[in-house]
This record gives C-alpha cells, structure tokens and sequence, in this order.
C-alpha cells in the first residue's frame, strides 16, 4: 500500500536541507521498495507569501491525509513585522496542536567520530545516547489566556498561562515510560516543582503513571540543575521527560553535545504513532543561501520517520549507517569541522549518503 509523506520545506536554510533529505528517502523508498509518495506543501514564511497565513487550510488538509510529515524549518528576519498571531512559528505551533502531536522525541546521541566537536570533553560525552521526551501541545505554549493588555496606569504588561492537565501530563508520561523500557529504563522528569504548581502536579503524575512501570526507575530534578547536570554529567541520563518549555531549551543545550544543533533529529507523535518529523534546529538566516548548512539532522529525521511510522527499521538503520559512514570518510560541514577532516557543503554531505544508502 502506497504511503504518504508530505514535504514542508519551510523557510530559509529549510529547502536546502531538505532537498538533501529527500534525495535520502527516495534512494531508500526504491531500494526497500517501500511505496512511498511524496507530495509538497507550504507552511511559515513561505505559506505568509503565498497564500498571507501561515499554516494554510489546504496545508492542514494535507497534512492529515498524510502518513508522516518532513519538516525543514520556518521563520526568519523577512517576517519578522507581521502580525502575532500570523508569524510563521504559529504555523508550526498550529499544525503541533491541530494534529495533537504531542509527544516529541529529541534523541541526542553522540556519533564517535565527532567527540571532538562536541563543546565538552571527549570523556564526559563519549557514549552519549540521551532521550528527551518533550510535551508538544500544552504547557506555557498553548496557555490561556495569553496576550499583551494596557494596565489601568497606562503600561503595557505581556502574559501567558503555565498549565497542564491531569491527562496531558499522563499521555506524555506513559510515552516516556515505554520508551524507556526499549532502553536503559530510567526516567528522569524535569519540573519546577519548588515553585510552579502546574509542576506541582507534574510530578505527582509522573508518580502515579510510574507504577505502571516498576521495572523503570523514575527520579525527579528542578529545571535550573538539569540544566547544569546536561553540562557537567550528561551521561548520567537515560530519557528526561518534561514540558513544552523546559523541553525546547535543553534540547538545544544538549544538542551541541553532540557537536552541532546540526545532528538533532526529531520525531513528533501523536497517540497513534502518526508524526511528524523535523530537525531540532531553526531556520538558521545567518547562514541561508550559502550552501554550508549541516543536512544530517532532517536525513536523520527521515530515519525516524522509517521507524516510528512508516514501520521500516531495516531503511532506518541503513541511514543512521550511511550517516556514520560518511562521517568515517571524514566528511564535514562547517558546524562540525574539526582539523585533519574535510569540509563539504550541505550538497556534498547530502550526496555522500546518498551513495552510502545506495550501496
Ligand atoms: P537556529 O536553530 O535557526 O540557529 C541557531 C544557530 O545554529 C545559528 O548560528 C545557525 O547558523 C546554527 N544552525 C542551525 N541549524 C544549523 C544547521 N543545520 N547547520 C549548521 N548550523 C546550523 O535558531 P535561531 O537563530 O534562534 O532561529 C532562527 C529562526 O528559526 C527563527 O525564526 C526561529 O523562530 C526559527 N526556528 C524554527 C524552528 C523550527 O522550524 N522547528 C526551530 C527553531 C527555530
Ligand atoms: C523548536 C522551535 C519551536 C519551538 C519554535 C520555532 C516555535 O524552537 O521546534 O524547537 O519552540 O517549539
Ligand atoms: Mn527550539
């Protein structure tokens, strides 16, 4: 039976990655004859100028016809005078919650090869494998009320709602769990129980929905250590589970672990395994339109999409292989160059595991 993927390229470095990733996926789509069809569509910045917003109703319309969805990236200067709501980032956030893609995988995992571009010790990552397990659709995102409103003396004040429901923290928590039991079984939840209530009840939860799992262990730790631990000791982690927030921030900080914000894939699921897959990074302006930006991470998307929805592990594994195999040939972009390997472009390294998945 044919499969649907459905391409957003997104804005500025996003075409450029993603052309790189489809080439991925097709040459794997004919080797493990997987049937898979490919169909474009717009969202953020590109949606703004071809159609004035940024997740157009056709877009949506697609993207629930879809099997999986590959994300590049939106945003950037060019809309940066739009309207609030218009920006392009609502675009993103309104596909997340229109789809109920809560569930957000963020692997960080470090590829031997680049210990020495990681911005710690090659000792204190070697061996990195970490899972963050982010929620997607509520939290400080989606609170209302939200908004920017007149005082009554005259000055602005700017507010959002930090909220979650017993249920949404129990969806997100039984995620974490039964990933970890492919894994190292240990769940750490991060919160801000110390002082925000809806954290409060975020580990009271965790707690619960932990019973159902007495074979994984659960501990907890404050947002602002979690911080410092990702730092000093990420190796002590196995799955960190948290909200939409504190999801977005360490995931950024762990994401140079592993050498670059470049190498971080993502997957972003709903209750039923459908998702949608994108690099952990932006749309990355300062360096658009000049060839260097790092494809690993969307092809390293592609890899999840295989897996978690397309059910192929064998076409999963060939492209996390390729990845490897190219980086052994010493094959580097700028962001995770080091002395004694090669620089290429974004072109390059998409061309090199082509040839690697093609073999
Ligand atoms: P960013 O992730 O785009 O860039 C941060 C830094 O990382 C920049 O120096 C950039 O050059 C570098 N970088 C990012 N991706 C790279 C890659 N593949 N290869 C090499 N270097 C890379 O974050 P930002 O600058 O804060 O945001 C830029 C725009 O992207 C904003 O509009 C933001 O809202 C948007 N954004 C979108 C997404 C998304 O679509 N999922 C994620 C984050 C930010
Ligand atoms: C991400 C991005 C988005 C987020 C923005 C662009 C809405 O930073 O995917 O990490 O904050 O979730
Ligand atoms: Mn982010």
């Amino acid at each position: 039976m044919a499969r649907k993927v459905l391409v957003l390229p997104g804005d500025y470095i996003g075409p450029e990655i993603m052309e790189e990733a489809v080439k991925v996926l097709r040459a794997v789509d004919r080797r493990f004859a997987l049937g898979i069809e490919l169909e474009h569509g717009l969202l953020g910045g590109a949606a703004i100028d071809a159609c004035g917003v940024p997740l157009p109703d056709e877009t949506l319309a697609q993207a629930r016809e879809a099997d999986a969805i590959l994300l590049g990236a939106v945003g950037g200067p060019k809309w940066d005078g739009v309207e609030r709501h218009l920006r392009p980032e609502r675009g993103l956030l309104a596909i997340r919650s229109e789809l109920q893609l809560f569930g957000n995988l963020r692997p960080a995992i470090l590829y031997p090869q680049l210990a020495d571009a990681s911005s710690l010790k090659p000792e204190l990552v070697a061996g990195l494998d970490l899972l963050i397990v982010r929620e997607l659709t509520g939290g400080i995102y989606f609170g209302e009320p939200r908004g920017i409103r007149t005082l009554e003396n005259g000055e602005r004040e700017g507010y959002n709602t930090y909220k979650y429901s017993e249920s949404e923290i129990r969806r997100i928590g039984h995620l974490a769990f039964s990933l970890a039991r492919k894994r190292d079984r240990r769940v750490c939840s991060v919160d801000k129980s110390n002082v925000l209530e809806a954290t409060v009840l975020w580990r009271e939860v965790m707690e619960e929905v932990a019973r159902d799992y007495p074979d994984v262990e659960l501990s907890h730790i404050y947002v602002d250590n979690a911080a410092m631990q990702l730092v000093m000791r990420p190796k002590q982690f196995d799955v960190m589970v948290t909200g939409n927030m504190f999801g977005d921030i360490l995931s950024d900080a762990a994401a140079m672990l592993t050498g670059s914000i470049g190498m971080l894939p993502s997957a972003s699921l709903d209750k039923d395994g459908r998702g949608m897959y994108e690099p952990c990074h932006g749309s990355a302006p300062d360096i658009a339109g000049q060839g260097k930006a790092n494809p690993l991470a969307t092809i390293l998307s592609v890899a999840m999409m295989l897996r978690y929805t397309l059910g192929s592990a064998e076409a999963a594994d060939t492209i996390e292989q390729a990845v490897s195999d190219v980086l052994d040939q010493g094959l580097r972009t700028p962001d995770i160059h080091s002395e004694g390997t090669r620089l290429v472009g974004t072109a390059e390294m998409g061309d090199a595991v082509l040839a690697a998945v093609s073999e």
